[in-house]
C-alpha cells in the first residue's frame, strides 16, 4: 500500500452539492485520504509512488450497496416474475437447501466482481456459510458487514445463533478492518419475540448491530399487526431491538409513527427500490425518511430479485420512483441520490469513515470515464451520474488505498475463472432436485 495522487480529474468530494473541482486533485496516503481538492491542494512534502492521470474522468465516493444476498448471483434469472411469498417457498428456498460452502464462496466471488466492475466497494450481506463470504471479500479487496441470516421458527435457530456468535468473534475487524460484523436475524415475521430477545441481548454483549429485513411488504404488516396488535417498526422497538445499531432493509409499509421512531433511533435503512418494485412490495416513502433524519442508504438486494447489483441503475430508480409517486420532479435529486449511495449507506451498515472525500477518510474511491457520447455535454456531472451514467463508465477502484480495478481490468481476482466456477455451480444447483 503506497501513496497514490490523482491528478487532473473533475473531483467530487460529496461535502455539499457544489463540493466539485473541475481540475482536482487527490493525495491517498496508505489507506486514507490525505487530501481532496484543486491541483496543488497535496500536502506539502507528498511523495506519490503512483501517479494516476484523471483527465477526462470523473473521481468520487464507491457506492455502497447496503443491503444483499451476495451468493445470490447464483440463482439470476432462475425464477422470475413470481410473488414474493410463492417465489421464496417454491424456487429460492428449496434450492438455498441444497447450496454447499463452495456455491456460497464462487456465488459470492462473482457478486464481488460485479460489484468492483460497477463501483462499488463496500456492501452489507446477509447470507450463510458467511465464512465463505467472508474469506471472497479478504480475497477480493472490498469492505463488507457480514451477518449470518437467522430464522428463528426454522430447525437451523440454534446452529444460526452460534455461527453468528462465531462470526462475530472470528471476522469483526478482520480483513485489515474492511469486515465488520451484525447479527442478521431474517426478519419479525420469522423470528419469535424469545428469539430476538436473545439475539438483540448477545448483539449487545458484543458490541455490534443488527441487519434485519423491516416492513417489506403489505402482508408482513398484516401478520404482525395480527400476531402483536402493532405495526414491525413498533414490534421491534417494544423489545428494545432499536436500543442498538441496526440497518433496517427495505422498511416500504410505515406510517407516521413508525418513522418517527426510525428516525428518533437513527435506524440506518437500506432502501431497495427495485426489489421493491420487481417483487412488487411498493414503494418505500423515502424522501420522507430523509428528511426525517434517519441514515439512509441504497441496496439492490440479492441479484435473484433485481437482477443485477448495479448502483447506477438503483440511483436511477430510486429518483423516478420517487418522483412519479410523489407527482413531484424536485423530490430526490441527483446530489441527494448519489449522497444516498455513498455517504447514507456508510452510516448506515456502521462505517463512518467511508462517503466522503475529505482528509483523514478511508481511501475508498472510483473514478468514471466521461469521455462518453451519453455524458457529454457536461453540463452537470452529478446529474450525469445518477441519470445517464452506466456501470461499464466506471474504470479504476481504490479500496483501502489499493487498486482494485485499473483501467477496467480488476487486479484481485481472475474474472473469466469467476464466471466459469460460478456457473458451473449455479447449473449444478439447478439440475439437482432436493
Ligand atoms: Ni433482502
Amino acid at each position: 500500500m503506497g501513496n497514490i495522487l490523482i491528478r487532473g480529474a473533475t473531483v467530487l468530494t460529496m461535502e455539499s452539492s457544489d463540493s466539485v473541482f473541475e481540475d482536482g486533485e487527490i493525495a491517498i496516503a496508505g489507506d486514507r485520504i490525505a487530501s481532496a481538492g484543486p491541483r496543488g491542494s497535496a500536502p506539502e512534502g507528498f511523495s506519490p509512488e503512483k501517479i494516476i492521470d484523471g483527465s477526462g474522468k470523473v473521481v468520487m465516493p464507491g457506492f455502497v450497496n447496503s443491503h444483499t444476498h451476495a451468493a445470490m448471483t447464483l440463482f439470476r434469472g432462475y425464477a422470475d416474475d413470481m410473488p414474493l411469498m410463492k417465489w421464496l417457498s417454491e424456487k429460492i428456498w428449496p434450492a438455498e437447501e441444497r447450496l454447499q460452502p463452495e456455491d456460497i464462496y464462487w456465488g459470492t466471488m462473482l457478486c464481488c466482481l460485479e460489484m468492483i466492475k460497477s463501483g462499488t466497494t463496500s456492501f452489507a450481506d446477509m447470507y450463510f456459510e458467511m465464512d465463505m463470504v467472508a474469506r471472497a471479500v479478504e480475497e477480493c479487496g472490498m469492505r463488507a458487514c457480514l451477518s449470518r441470516g437467522m430464522i428463528g421458527v426454522a430447525p437451523t435457530a440454534r446452529k444460526a445463533v452460534e455461527e453468528s456468535a462465531a462470526l462475530v468473534e472470528q471476522w469483526h475487524g478482520g480483513a485489515n478492518g474492511r469486515i465488520r460484523v451484525m447479527f442478521g436475524p431474517h426478519a419479525p415475521y420469522t423470528c419469535p419475540p424469545d428469539y430476538l430477545k436473545e439475539v438483540i441481548g448477545l448483539a449487545g454483549r458484543y458490541g455490534v448491530g443488527i441487519h434485519m429485513h423491516v416492513s417489506e411488504t403489505g402482508d408482513e404488516v398484516e401478520q404482525i399487526k395480527s400476531m402483536y396488535g402493532t405495526s414491525p417498526v413498533k414490534y421491534l422497538d417494544s423489545l428494545g431491538l432499536f436500543e442498538l445499531p441496526v440497518l433496517a432493509a427495505h422498511c416500504v409499509h410505515l406510517d407516521e409513527s413508525d418513522i418517527e421512531i426510525l428516525a428518533s433511533k437513527k435506524v440506518g435503512i437500506a432502501h431497495c427500490p427495485e426489489s421493491n418494485m420487481k417483487l412488487a412490495s411498493g414503494v418505500s416513502p423515502v424522501a420522507r425518511l430523509i428528511n426525517s433524519g434517519a441514515p439512509v442508504g441504497l441496496g439492490t438486494d440479492g441479484a435473484a430479485s433485481n437482477n443485477n447489483l448495479d448502483m447506477f441503475e438503483e440511483m436511477h430508480c430510486a429518483s423516478l420512483l420517487q418522483k412519479v409517486t410523489a407527482g413531484d420532479p424536485t423530490v430526490l435529486p441527483s446530489y441527494t441520490a448519489l449522497k444516498l449511495a455513498t455517504a447514507g449507506g456508510a452510516q448506515a451498515i456502521g462505517f463512518p469513515d467511508l462517503g466522503l472525500l475529505k482528509p483523514g477518510m478511508k481511501a475508498d474511491l472510483i473514478m468514471i470515464e466521461f469521455n462518453k457520447p451519453h455524458l457529454c455535454p457536461r453540463h452537470d456531472v452529478m446529474a450525469h451520474l445518477v441519470y445517464s451514467a452506466r456501470s461499464a463508465d466506471v474504470d479504476t477502484v481504490v479500496i483501502d488505498g489499493e487498486i482494485v480495478m485499473e483501467g477496467r481490468k480488476v487486479l484481485t481476482m481472475d474474472e473469466d475463472e469467476v464466471m466459469n466456477r460460478a456457473q458451473l455451480h449455479a447449473f449444478r444447483l439447478a439440475g439437482e432436485k432436493g
